[in-house]
């Protein structure tokens, strides 16, 4: 039975506010949970309260969000069974009245649905991936795939690079700490090449290299070159994955700015581009080629990288809703998943379960604001996500959540997805 629920202002990756979340049950158990922020963000995603006051914290203080918990949230859910997840999120989302819980904060109403999940966990005495794991009924748990951030640009390293993320993708590795192991080494490898390109190696929000490579190709050039000098096989041992964050590419005109190549382009201009990417480098899986409204668009890009994972991030929000209209439509064939985009615990795993009944992969993935919590992992074991992206392996708000993995691979009755669940029809 929940006795208190508390919220307060903590600062994230950036130095930001955020908001974090205690739970105490009747019987000493409690649960403590905060979450975190995007930058390349969605029209559709859960909607992030912030006060708006310019003299705290450049208007991104939380303090009405903290107000929310202690003055609606908590009285709600005082004397209320903790193990009751779905029932307690329903009421939440109801107590809110809006869909994208503009009303509450996605980030107060998030913070307490999943601070309430691990006080279930320890009143229950199970380790959190368990106990999610019972609550997504997915079957035994494992260790996703890591999509690891090696190389920034966009919204995460001040658009230096067109291309938001460039990423390794461990295929061969037999277990997680192996494929941990082999991306330390092309990390390490791609210090060496951005410092011979030239470049600064200082580190992006997520950690990943920010090169400034004026194309793709050039940054794309970067990830192979790294991973030869690791001592490993493009496309045998490491896959390329990218993330263009395509919605933060939109111009005013509805077109989209590749600046740094100095061209704009239509969306067959943008899925021509994407699949000569493709065609050219060891590339396993593409995310946000298009931007989070191009429906329209979505399914030829689909059909024209149908060899590799087709990843919807900002076009599906992590909302059961959009990923139905997308499987309609022959859109991408994968899907992110961020639990603040969802807003509760219980409608990400609807968002993971509806991706899996359509036969779609899915992505766990964190924001490029973090803090030091290790949900995610938990989650993505649990629920069997099957992959998880995390950014690089720098700071330890990223550190904590592939140190979180090591520790659940130490676990019995654990096993490591590997590339299985990749989409795609490679080969
Ligand atoms: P964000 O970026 O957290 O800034 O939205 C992550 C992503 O686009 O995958
Ligand atoms: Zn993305």
């Amino acid at each position: 039975t929940i006795t208190a629920v508390k919220a307060r202002q903590i600062l994230d990756s950036r130095g930001r506010p955020t908001v974090e979340a205690d739970v105490m049950l009747e019987g000493g158990a409690m649960g403590r949970a905060s979450v975190p922020s995007g930058a390349s963000t969605s029209r559709s995603e859960a909607h992030e309260l912030r006060d708006g006051d310019a003299a705290s914290y450049f208007g991104r203080g939380v303090s009405r969000a903290m107000a929310n918990v202690a003055e609606e949230i908590a009285p709600l859910l005082r004397g209320r069974d903790a193990d009751d997840q779905a029932g307690i999120d329903g009421a939440l989302q109801a107590l809110d009245g809006t869909p994208r819980l503009e009303r509450l904060g996605a980030n107060a109403v998030l913070a307490v649905s999943l601070a309430i999940c691990r006080a279930a966990a320890e009143a229950g005495r199970e380790p959190l991936y368990r106990r999610l794991g019972a609550l997504a009924g997915a079957g035994d748990p494992m260790l996703p795939l890591p999509m690891v951030n090696i190389l920034s640009g966009g919204l995460h390293a001040g658009r230096g690079m067109d291309v938001q993320d460039f990423l390794a993708v461990p295929l061969s590795a037999a277990d997680y700490p192996t494929a941990l192991h082999d991306i330390i080494r092309v990390r390490a490898a791609a210090e060496d090449v951005v410092d011979r390109y030239g470049a600064p190696v200082l580190l992006a929000d997520e950690g990943g290299l920010s090169p400034g490579c004026p194309s793709a190709e050039i940054a794309l050039g970067l990830m192979v070159e790294a991973i030869e000098r690791a001592g490993l096989t493009p496309g045998r041992d490491i896959g390329i994955a990218i993330d263009v964050a395509a919605t933060s590419l939109l111009g005013a005109d509805g077109s989209y700015a590749l600046s740094r190549e100095g061209r704009s382009l239509d969306s067959a201009g943008m899925i021509e581009t994407v699949a000569g990417w493709v065609g050219r480098f060891p590339i396993v899986s593409v995310e946000d080629g298009l931007h989070d409204e191009d429906w329209s668009h979505w399914p030829e890009l689909t059909r024209r990288l149908s060899r590799i994972q087709v990843v919807g991030d900002d076009l599906f929000s992590t909302n059961p809703e959009r990923i139905r209209r997308g499987m309609d439509l022959g859109a991408a064939n994968s899907v992110l998943i961020k639990l603040n985009q969802n807003g509760t615990l219980t409608g990400t795993l609807d968002a993971l379960a509806t991706a899996r009944a359509g036969g779609y992969s899915t992505v766990v993935s964190a924001r490029s604001g973090e803090t030091g919590d290790s949900f995610m992992s938990d989650l993505a074991v649990g629920a069997v996500g099957g992959q998880i992206k995390i950014g690089s392996v720098r700071n330890t708000e990223r550190l904590e959540k592939y140190n979180q993995l090591l520790r659940i691979a130490e676990e019995p009755g654990v096993s490591y997805a590997g590339a299985r669940f990749l989409a795609g029809r490679r080969g």
